[in-house]
Order: structure tokens, then sequence, then C-alpha cells
């Protein structure tokens, strides 16, 4: 089953809603993305940049308007049978993991569902009865003993408690992929560092690939492979961890490291204003409006102030070389002449 292109892909995807007001608010506005096997990929953005979005559109839970998510090149359908199948293979950890676990139900239930909702209650392939698929995906959570747990409701539990039952839900089916949206936002910083180092644990052990959407850099520098960069719907700056968090080439991504305190840096860069709305998306460079290469007179200086506000720019092929979507990147990389 194994092939050699990425297990999972976004191709062009636009991801439009439309607001009350009656304007089409563009969440995604033209992503191209690539997850490949077994490595962790940090989707990592303000809020608003459509981290979110895209995570659910790639999970299947939001129909793109146009453009497609593929998995092992197939596009993914969206009927019922399918969903249930590719559910197995790709599992979302939730941003509220206080919200997504059902008080009325004991871990032990939490983490059966999905076994009994897949068939595999009466034994999976290894030939494990639904009991020890559970205290196997406890214990691999880093719930030890697994039995102490099975009887426990979620008010009983610690906040990182029930994020690792959330995640031993997941990894119960076995998925090749897991997708975790802000798994540790909610979470006491004495606690982040374990919720990361399990999943890293996930790709270390079980070889499983990770999908992590967060607001926080630092904590794609402890764990990601891969690091997209997100504004306002697109893809701006993508490469491995080691290029764009020491080299990043988008005033947006230099923006938000120069405010991480695990990443030693020079002189913290406050963007001015906030991100703008997706009904509303600045022509040019999207990022124009708030961007320090344009308020220090770099760009005017580079001669290209011009196409930063008036042409825009390509989707970046979130896939390959280290790469930033911006004309100031472009025009220092190619200069004229
Ligand atoms: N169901 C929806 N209806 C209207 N707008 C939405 C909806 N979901 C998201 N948005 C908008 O899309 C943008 C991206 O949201 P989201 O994907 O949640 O970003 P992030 O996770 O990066 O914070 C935001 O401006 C948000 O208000
Ligand atoms: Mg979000």
């Amino acid at each position: 089953m194994t092939t050699d292109g990425p297990l999972l892909e976004a191709r062009g995807v636009r991801v439009e809603f439309t607001t009350r007001s009656g304007h089409v608010a563009r969440a995604l506005d033209g992503v191209d993305l690539s997850v490949p096997r077994g490595e962790v990929l940090a989707i990592v953005g303000e809020s608003g940049s459509g981290k979110t979005t895209l995570a659910r559109t790639l999970m299947g839970l939001a129909k793109p308007t146009s453009g497609q998510v593929l998995f092992e090149g197939k596009p993914l359908s969206h009927s019922t049978r399918a969903m249930r199948a590719y559910r197995r293979r790709v599992q979302m950890v939730l941003q509220d993991a206080a919200g997504s676990l059902n008080p009325r139900q004991t871990v032990y239930e939490s983490v059966a569902e999905g076994i009994r909702l897949h068939g595999l209650d009466r034994s999976d392939e290894q030939g494990r009865s639904e009991a020890e698929q559970v205290a196997a995906a406890l214990s691999e959570a880093g719930l030890r003993p697994p039995e102490r747990l099975f009887l426990r409701y979620p008010h009983e539990l610690s906040g990182g408690q029930k994020q690792r039952v959330l995640i031993a839900g997941a990894l119960a089916l076995r998925p090749e992929l897991v997708l975790a949206d802000e798994p540790v936002s909610s979470l006491d910083a004495s606690i982040r560092g374990e919720i990361l180092a399990l999943l890293l644990k996930l790709r270390q052990d079980l070889g499983m690939g990770v999908v992590v959407v967060t607001h926080d850099l630092g904590l794609a520098w402890n764990i990601a492979d891969r690091i997209a960069v997100m504004y306002l719907g697109r893809v701006v700056e993508y490469g491995t961890t080691e290029e764009v968090l020491t080299a990043p080439k988008h005033p947006y991504t230099k923006a938000l490291l120069s405010v991480v305190p695990e990443i030693e840096h020079l002189e913290p860069v406050v963007l001015t204003g906030e991100i703008p709305d997706p009904t509303r998306i600045p022509a040019g460079c999207r990022f124009h409006p708030r961007c320090p290469a344009r308020t220090d007179g770099t760009t005017d200086h580079a001669g290209i102030d011009v196409a930063c506000r008036t042409e825009s720019l390509p989707i970046l092929p979130a896939t390959g070389e280290h790469r930033a979507a911006c004309h100031l990147e472009a025009a220092l990389a190619a200069p004229p002449g």
C-alpha cells in the first residue's frame, strides 16, 4: 500500500463562507500543502489565518469551494463510507480537550467508541479484544496503568489527562496520520512539554505522521520537521523547521519569530494592526498593509513597493525547497540587471 508520493495533499484549496451580512469570506484562498508520511508538519500563523479551516478541510469536515484534497494521490470522497475508511487512517485531535470529551462517558467508553464504530470491537488485525485495544491505546498515550482510568469520568481528570484520553481515542485506530489543532493551547505550561513529547513519540515509536496546528512558533520549533506559515488564507512560507526558523525569508515569519522567547533574536518586530477580515483581502501582497519591510523603507529602496501594493503573488507550492511568497524575497533572489 505504500507509494512514494505524499500521504495527504491540498491543491489550490479555497474555502469560502458567506457571512450573515452577505459578504464572502475566503478563509482559505488557494492553499497548496503536502503532508509527507511519518513526519511532523506544523501549520503556524496568527489567529484568523485559516489554520483550523485547513485542518478541517484536510479531514473532510469542510468541503473546498474549489481545489482538491488528495489522499495517497486520490481525491477525497465525502461519501459516508469513504469518510469512515478515511477516518481510520487520519484522525483528528481537537483544540479543546475538555469540551471534546462527553462528560457522561467513562474514559473506557470514549476510547472504545471509535473502535466500535470501525467494527474492531470483536478483535483487531492483531486479534486483540476491545479491552486490550483500549488499554494499549491509553498506555501509548502515557496513561499507566490504563485499567485504573477505565471507569473515570472527564471531571475526575486533569487537563493533561483529558488531552491524553483524546489522543488515546485517536491512537486506538492505528491511524497513519494524526492532526492536532492547538493541542496544548488550553493546558498549563507545565504539562505542555509532556503532551508535545507524546506527539513526538507517536512518530518515533509508531511511525505516525503528525500535523500540528499552532499559533505558537516555539512549539513548532520543538517538534516539527517542516513548517508551513499561513497568513490570511494562504501559505506564505514553507520549508524545514531549521530553514524557516533560523533563516526566515518572509517579513511575516520574521516578525512572528522575533517575539518567540525560546528562540534567540535581536529586536522584537511589532506588527502593526490586526490580521484583516477575510471578506476584505488586500490587493497585491495580502500582507502589504502590515509589512515591516515597507514601514522601514526596504521595499521602496528595492523599487518594488508598487508591486507589493498591486501585484498578487502566485500560490506557494508547499513542497520541495524553502520558499516564501514575497515580492522582496523574489527581488533579493534575482536582482535586476
Ligand atoms: N463557519 C464560518 N463562517 C464564517 N467565517 C468563518 C467560518 N469559519 C472560519 N471563518 C473565518 O475564517 C477565518 C479563518 O478562521 P480559522 O480557520 O478558524 O483560523 P485560525 O484557526 O487560524 O484561527 C477567520 O476570519 C474566521 O472568522
Ligand atoms: Mg484555529
